[in-house]
């Protein structure tokens, strides 16, 4: 048993309007055991270590929700290539964008992908995170989309932070599978996911429904697999059109819809009625210079819990941080500093079918980031300033 005391916390029970003053939290086996006034903690914890913090504000630990961390090479060039003008679809389509990832990506070795993944991964750590979603689907075939994973899973044991994986396959088709789409699905996305599964290497399994991606149809052939195999499925869908790919991730229960910002009113009724989380990646809707929002608003009035992740990845979104995306949520996409601070701690976590944190109240995981500001405000409201004075994985303080 530990105390921290003296504290200002938000996200008690998932709230995180309501700051609690002078507040003390008492950690055993890396669980939360019991949160309330420093005057009422209980006598029986009265002659536990105790830490002072002095009356830093303490939030759970932040969840990155939505990641592909884990790849080879960079998109600069491309980059360039899009400041002159190119879009990303005429990018991707010409053979460059997704598909030039998925050269770097193959030729790496496990080694090589966890050295060049290693530090974006400490960029969110030092911000405060402590989950970190990881997706594979820069490998494209069996043993590419798996060396993937086995890197995820890796990072999660050299560095004090809980990753959880999820099966991207589906998420551009290979060169050497162009004529041969129901092949692909078959052999790789859905081959490779059971022998994936039969490793314990896959959490979550998740699609791209796009025009240059995958139909509906596609997707939902390997997402009605991976639920008889008892995996949950979540989808990248309606970020440059609207394929109604929400809808039909919704009606297989997805854990959340990502992106959205082509999302329509059939889709957020059946993520409503589903429970699926909204996840919207600002740091993509920047990079792409996205001029159609998300429908914030509406997800709102339905009642669909919405979540921000980096997205981190090489192409649409080269972001490491986790404070930019919830100013970018907060000024970008109008969302209040309470919704953003809820978008990385409960939403997220909800997002990745965790009900065991984000949340501050006994029983969670006792993940904790501990900062040198006041307001939870100032969270969304600074920009590229990073306010972390500690975390705390798994009742460590670190
Ligand atoms: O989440 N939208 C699809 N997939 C990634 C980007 C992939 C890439 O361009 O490398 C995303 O934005
Ligand atoms: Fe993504």
């Amino acid at each position: 048993m530990q105390i921290l005391r003296n504290a200002r916390i938000a996200g008690v029970g998932g709230g995180v309007s309501g700051l609690l003053n002078g507040a003390s939290i008492a950690i055993e086996d890396g669980r939360i055991a019991w949160v309330g006034l420093d005057a009422d903690l209980p006598a029986a914890h009265s002659d536990a270590p105790t830490r002072d913090l002095e009356g830093r504000l303490v939030t759970p630990g932040l969840i990155d929700c939505h990641t592909h961390i884990v790849h080879g090479g960079d998109r600069a060039g491309e980059f360039e290539m899009r400041l002159e003008g190119a879009s990303y679809e005429e990018i991707a389509r010409s053979g460059h964008g997704i598909l030039s990832t998925v050269r770097s990506t193959r030729e790496a070795d496990e080694e090589k992908l966890l050295a060049l993944a290693l530090p974006r991964v400490d960029a969110l750590i030092a911000e405060g995170v402590t989950t970190l979603e990881i997706k594979s689907g820069y490998g494209l075939d069996v043993a590419s989309e798996i060396r993937m994973l086995r890197v995820a899973r890796r990072i999660g044991k050299v560095r004090r932070v809980h990753v959880v994986t999820t099966w991207l396959a589906a998420h551009a088709l290979p060169a050497e599978y162009r004529e041969d789409r129901v092949g692909y699905i078959r052999e790789v996305a859905i081959a490779g996911m059971e022998r994936a599964h039969a490793e314990g290497l896959i959490d979550a399994v998740d699609g791209f429904c796009e025009g240059m991606a995958f139909t509906r149809d596609e997707i939902a052939t390997v997402f009605d697999r991976a639920i008889m195999l008892g995996l949950p499925v979540k989808l990248h869908a309606e970020q440059l059109s609207d394929l109604g790919g929400a809808a039909m991730a919704a009606r297989r229960g997805a854990l959340s819809v990502d992106h959205l910002e082509y999302l329509g009113a059939d889709g957020i009724a059946a993520m409503a009625a589903s429970g699926s989380v909204a996840v919207l990646l600002p740091g993509a809707f920047y990079t792409l210079r996205e001029t159609k929002h998300p429908p914030v608003e509406a997800l709102r009035t339905a009642g669909v819990a919405i979540a921000l992740a980096t997205d981190c990845n090489p192409g649409t979104s080269p972001l490491t941080s986790i404070l930019l995306t919830m100013n970018m949520g907060a000024t970008l996409f109008r969302m209040t500093p309470a919704e953003c601070l809820r978008a990385v701690t409960c939403n997220a976590a909800r997002a990745l079918g965790l009900a065991d944190r984000g949340v501050i109240s006994p029983g969670a995981h006792a993940d904790l980031a501990i900062w040198d500001i006041r307001h939870p405000a100032e969270l969304s409201y600074r920009i590229g300033f990073n306010p972390l004075h500690a975390r705390v994985f798994g009742g460590r303080y670190v």
